[in-house]
């Protein structure tokens, strides 16, 4: 079927949008440098996806570089241009213990003044984007891979108990956008994801609203297999939760040696993209928030920077021409 592959010119074409066959918002990750300056990138963003989510702009250390400062203009700007072009604004992400802002990571303040920082973080940014941002990404990686909550700052300094306090400041800022917990391996960790789920019950029984979880979806072909996916992903919906395949990508080359690109590998890559959607359309829609892409084209995903390997993991090739991935979805959505 993807016999083409091996040329750079797959079997279909990229003429009208994933998200025209989709039932479900078809989300990807945005770096503005990109999307104004790039006009391929421009041109696949605009036409194939309707919902995205900043792959940077909005997280602590760039919305809120001082204690007492918020840098607006480039996430206003995006918020801006997702209102005029009819795009959901998916916001990413409020609680992190990554990419923090020098200023809290030395925060010297007392209990107190800590919580009284992290509300405000928290319910600034929400009441910033009300009405703007459809859903946050409240609490991001809270947990350990043993199913431990991970030691965080947020944790050493404001207990366990913050992951629900932050979804409560959340709300009151903004009582119509929906919140999420996100989290990378939950769909090839067991352990990790009961631990997701029982924390989360837990702070539903006791009144605070959590809508959906993010199934982050860093895969690769190799592991975990469409089974454990699809179980990952039955298991956040027979819970009651939304599901947000919030950062789907799929590496072929997990182990970072030096590869050949085979068409073989890509037809792997295609397969396992077929199942995972196959399986998020059986879900039913109230519980469908969408999958998003993590980026557009292999030359500008993270996962060759951040690992330091060469990799090729999303929809299109370094040159903006669909792959095979692309094509196996494309009428499946
Ligand atoms: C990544 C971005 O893609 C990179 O550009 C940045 O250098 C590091 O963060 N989990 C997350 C995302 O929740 O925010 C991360 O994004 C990828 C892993």
């Amino acid at each position: 079927m993807f016999g083409c592959a091996k040329s750079r010119h797959y079997t279909c074409t990229d003429t009208d949008g994933l998200y025209h066959n989709a039932g479900y918002p078809i989300g990807v990750a945005i770096n503005p440098d990109l999307l104004y300056t790039d006009s391929q990138c421009h041109r696949i963003a605009s036409q194939q996806f309707n919902s995205f989510t900043a792959e940077n702009i909005f997280k602590p250390f760039y919305l809120h570089p001082e204690p007492n400062a918020y840098y607006w203009e480039e996430a206003d700007k995006l918020a801006d241009y997702c209102v005029t072009n009819h795009k959901r604004l998916h916001g990413h992400t409020l609680i992190w213990h990554e990419q923090l802002p020098e200023w809290i990571l030395s925060f010297s303040g007392s209990t107190s003044e800590w919580e009284q920082m992290f509300k405000n973080h928290i319910q600034t940014i929400v009441a910033h984007f009300r009405g703007k941002v459809a859903g946050w990404d409240v609490v991001n990686e809270a947990f350990d891979r043993d199913g431990t909550l991970r030691n965080s700052i947020w944790r050493r300094k404001l207990g366990d108990g913050y992951i629900e306090r932050a979804f409560r400041y959340a709300h009151e800022a903004d009582p119509n956008a929906l919140l999420f917990y996100n989290d990378f391996d939950l769909e090839s960790n067991p352990a990790k994801r009961r631990a997701v789920l029982t924390l989360l019950n837990n702070i539903r029984l006791r009144g605070a609203v959590i809508d959906g979880i993010g199934l982050q979806m860093h895969v690769n072909i190799y592991s975990p297999g469409s089974g454990e996916i699809v179980k990952a992903i039955e298991e956040v919906a027979k819970a009651g939760y939304k599901v947000h395949i919030s950062e789907l990508d799929i590496s072929i080359n997990p182990r970072g040696r030096p590869i050949d690109k085979t068409a073989a590998l890509f037809q792997l890559q295609a397969e396992l993209m077929t199942k995972i959607v196959v399986n998020y359309k059986q879900l039913p829609s109230r519980l469908q928030y969408g999958i998003t892409i993590w980026g557009i084209s292999d030359k500008d995903s993270w996962i060759p920077y951040y690992f330091n390997r060469e990799d090729f993991p999303l929809l299109y090739d370094s040159n903006y021409i669909p792959k095979p991935v692309y094509c196996a979805i494309k009428s499946l959505l």
